[in-house]
């Protein structure tokens, strides 16, 4: 079993699609073992985004991740972190396959309904940056 660690953007919940996308991620076998709704403050979005401070993007996606409530997701399966980036999408929805979240859900690049981890590491590093042990079950 594998966790992957994943959020409902802003775009996704202001337009009430929570229900819809989490509905997606049960169905596909991810069993979700922890789950919060919250309002991200920009430093808490500049802080989880660390890693593109250098990007030309950064002031812009920090603000929309801290616009509006968000949910945050602990994911669990065999495969999570692969299979949550294929039931996602492409970063860019222009680019998504049909089926996908990001595809049928998302607006653009930066309001692109859903997050997910990209490695062991960064899911490690994204779960506790939101989430302590006693809070996964
Ligand atoms: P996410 O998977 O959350 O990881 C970083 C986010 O930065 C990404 O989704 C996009 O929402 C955003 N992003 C990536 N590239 C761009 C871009 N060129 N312009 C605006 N936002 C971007």
């Amino acid at each position: 079993m594998e966790r992957t660690f994943a959020i409902l953007k802003p775009d996704a919940v202001e337009r009430n699609f929570s229900g819809k996308i989490l509905e997606r991620i049960e169905s596909q076998g991810f069993k979700i073992v922890a789950m919060k709704r919250t309002l991200l403050s920009k430093a808490q979005a500049e802080g989880f985004y660390d890693v593109h401070k250098e990007r030309p993007f950064f002031p812009s996606m920090t603000s929309t991740m801290s616009s509006g409530p968000v949910v945050l997701l602990v994911l669990e399966k065999e495969n999570a972190i692969a299979d949550w980036r294929k039931l996602m999408g492409a970063t860019n929805p222009a680019d998504a396959e049909a089926g996908t979240i990001r595809k049928d859900f998302a607006e653009n690049i930066e309001r692109n309904s859903v997050h997910g981890s990209d490695a062991t590491e960064t899911a490690a590093f994204e779960m506790s940056y939101f989430f302590s042990q006693t809070e996964i079950h």
